[in-house]
């Protein structure tokens, strides 16, 4: 399963890339606001650090309009090969996809909550399809169910779409996601520094460094 994370704050994605897990960037229009820098530059920035490991980075239109959000699409795409213009599940939205996918344009669909819209989003060519885990939870629905039910969509026909699980809060979603079968989960810099946490690693190395410093200094070469 590719790891992305799902943030604008380009020291995030940095820390993340440091730790050779990263496979790619997802932003939208709050986490671009709280990043408050310009944002083309910023999605540039991205890019160009996410680039040197093949990774993409989506960034969303806000045209409402399948016309205005073909051209912002086809304008963020034209600033770096590896930019992926981010579409909202709307009737416009997969309008537009539909167009783009003729374009060689790439595109990730978001906001999607069923597996009917998924299923459009498939057909329309999609190249990343996100559902969105944690709003569905937060209904009280299980927002899990959605990435099995689109992974199994996928495969049954063929579907060459990715499914990207989105909006997850918590390190239990992610292996979910990866046992699901989800190509892709986009994760908050958060969530992506719980997955390391686990106190038997801590109290472990503790006690191999303790054991270690109680053999005499000319018996060890460090
Ligand atoms: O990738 C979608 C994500 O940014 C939404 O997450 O936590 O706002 O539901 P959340």
């Amino acid at each position: 399963m590719k790891i992305f994370l799902d943030t604008a704050i380009l020291d995030e994605i940095k820390a993340a890339d440091a730790w050779g897990v990263l496979d790619g960037v997802t932003t939208n229009p709050s986490l671009a606001a709280q990043a408050g820098r310009n944002f083309k530059e910023n999605i540039l920035a991205i890019s160009a650090l996410i680039g040197e490991r093949a990774g993409t980075v989506s960034a969303e239109t806000v045209s409402l309009e399948t016309d205005g959000m073909i051209e912002e699409a086809r304008l963020v795409t034209s600033w770096a090969d590896n930019i992926v213009a981010k579409i909202p599940l709307t009737p416009n939205g997969l309008a537009a996809v539909s167009q783009l996918a003729k374009e060689g344009i790439r595109t990730n669909v978001t906001l999607v909550f069923s597996a009917n819209q998924g299923l459009l989003a498939m057909k329309a060519g999609a190249t990343y399809i996100s559902p969105f885990v944690g709003r569905i939870d937060d209904t009280g629905h299980d927002g899990m169910q959605l990435v099995r039910d689109l992974v199994e969509i996928k495969n049954y026909y063929g579907y060459e779409s990715e499914i990207l699980a989105a909006s997850l809060r918590h390190p239990l979603h992610v292996t979910d996601a990866a046992l699901a079968g989800a190509d892709i989960a986009t994760l908050p810099f958060g969530v992506m520094k719980k997955m390391f946490g686990h106190p038997l690693t801590d109290s472990g190395l503790q006690r191999f460094l303790d054991d270690w410093a109680t053999i005499d200094g000319s018996m060890r070469p460090f």
